[in-house]
């Protein structure tokens, strides 16, 4: 049962969880507007790649919403580059927007293809919430034994259309008493780890805490962590998993450590076009990110900033890849998945 919905389509409507403003304030944020739900994703209102995808799939539907005729192609062009310009890295917001395309070019021409684009959106959606319960199901099988686990960013509801990837995971995993405690790195700079997914797990009941990112080391160190599980915004056929920032490092420290890395995403997330990392796109995020601390001002904003929002972790550092199909392991091919 899915307790968050972080997007919901509503009375010809997005209702969107304000990401944010949490865990502080949960507010929803109401609009049918296409400019209005693209500040959203660019803003991380709305994030995580699954559910940028879903969102942007409504968004596109909803654009195409009473225009006349003569002007559906020109609106759905428009409004397609809109959204495919907001965020770079995550591949399902564009495996979601194409998918609409397709239902765009086989029926330009009906009178109902508002509905059709929103069909086609609520499918997206209502499959993601299957992806994300068989991801949970087939992560179960990298448990032996009641584990202490460390996640990055946040990958559960907030991030999905359903339950989450790696959090998901661990939900699960928590239900069948094979999860003893989870660290939450804090995730900067926006906090996704230390607000969403410290929510999310408040929600869950599952027994954790949060911890700067440069502190994973030292709970490596002192045997807290029995494996490590993240997310992915871009997969690509050799294994290389471009996730949030700081995954990387974590990546790197579990092979020093002898600790298992795992990645959990839906088949969504792998970019078929995309033979190595090399070739994923890294979003850059404002420098005001990282000299504000929220709305405080920390350090001076003339100097220079680098502030890639994601990083790409090498396949061969990965222990598996688990996707709704089943559970991969290196030397990655995943031209047939
Ligand atoms: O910048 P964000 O918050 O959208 O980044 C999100 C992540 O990096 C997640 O790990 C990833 O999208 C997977 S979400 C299931």
């Amino acid at each position: 049962m899915k307790s968050i919905h972080a997007v919901e389509y509503k009375e010809e409507k997005l209702f969107i969880i304000d990401q944010t403003k949490l865990p502080l304030l949960e507010e929803t944020i109401i609009t049918d507007n296409l400019e209005r739900i693209s500040i959203a994703i660019e803003k991380l209102e709305v994030r995580g790649a699954p559910l940028i995808g879903i969102t942007a799939a409504y968004a596109l539907a909803l654009a195409l919403k009473n225009v006349s005729a003569e002007n559906k192609r020109k609106v759905f062009n428009e409004s397609y580059n809109r959204l495919a310009s907001t965020r770079p890295t995550a591949v399902n917001l564009f495996y979601a927007l194409n998918e609409l395309k397709k239902v765009f070019e086989q029926n330009s021409n009906s009178e109902n293809i508002f509905h059709l684009l929103l069909n086609k959106a609520i499918e997206i959606h209502e499959d993601d919430i299957k992806l994300c319960e068989q991801i949970a199901q087939n992560g179960f099988r990298i448990f032996d034994k009641k584990c202490k686990v460390l996640t990055h960013c946040n990958t559960g509801a907030l991030a999905t259309g359903g339950n989450g990837t790696a959090l998901n995971v661990i939900r699960n995993a928590f239900e069948k008493g094979m999860i003893e405690f989870v660290y939450a790195d804090e995730t900067r700079p926006l906090f996704q780890g230390s607000r969403l997914t410290a929510w999310e797990l408040e929600k869950l009941s599952i027994p954790f805490s949060f911890n700067t990112d440069s502190t994973a080391a030292v709970l490596m160190q002192q045997g807290n962590v029995d494996l490590v599980i993240t997310g992915a915004d871009r997969i690509a056929l050799n294994g290389d998993s471009a996730n949030k920032i700081g995954t990387y490092n974590l990546a790197v420290l579990c092979k020093h450590h002898n600790i298992p890395f795992y990645i959990a995403a839906p088949s969504t997330t792998i970019d078929k076009n995309c033979v190595s990392g090399k070739e994923i796109k890294i979003e850059l995020r404002d420098k005001r990110e990282v000299s504000y601390v929220g709305d405080k001002q920390i350090t001076s904003t003339d100097y220079d900033v680098y502030s890639p929002a994601f990083d790409v972790t090498p396949g061969e550092l990965i222990t598996a890849i688990i996707t709704e199909k089943g559970i991969h392991k290196a030397p990655y091919n995943f031209s047939n998945v």
